[in-house]
């Protein structure tokens, strides 16, 4: 897939915002989106989903790749846009070490990941392999 234009990244990253508002997040506040574009053109969204037994919770993003791959998009991953804060607000919020490790499963290095600025102000693009140097992969298996 070729490099994605501003508009397509502005796309995302507003479907990420929108995908924000269905964030259960009554412990931590924290509310997260995240919007996963394919080739084809079709987004997976997810929000992250918290549990009164804390661990069993999960982040936006895995919510959206899984969405994405239990659809059958293992190989045609695109690129992924996210946004993060307490509440309405929005901080810089990088994807965490699982949800890096969950992504190097269907992703490559070159994945573009695009993390929303602090305050709205324009976006961060960074890739997967930037992220997550030297993932443990299937490879080795
Ligand atoms: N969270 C995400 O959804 N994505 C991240 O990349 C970082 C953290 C969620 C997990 C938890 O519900 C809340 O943010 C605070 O950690």
């Amino acid at each position: 897939m070729k490099k994605l234009s501003s508009e397509q990244i502005e796309n995302l990253l507003t479907q990420a915002l929108s995908a924000r508002k269905a964030s259960y997040s009554p412990y931590s506040g924290f509310a997260v989106g995240a919007a996963i574009l394919c080739d084809d053109g079709t987004v997976f969204r997810g929000a992250n989903l918290e549990n009164a037994s804390y661990p069993v919770g999960i982040c936006a993003e895995r919510v959206a790749l899984f969405k994405a791959v239990s659809e059958g998009h293992t190989r045609d991953l695109a690129a992924l846009a996210l946004c993060g804060g307490k509440g309405e607000a929005v901080v810089f919020c990088a994807p965490c070490g699982m949800c890096r490790q969950a992504l190097s499963e269907f992703c490559g290095p070159e994945f573009p990941i695009i993390i929303m600025n602090e305050n709205r102000k324009g976006y961060t693009e960074t890739t997967l392999g930037d992220l997550l140097p030297g993932a443990f992969s299937k490879d080795v298996l």
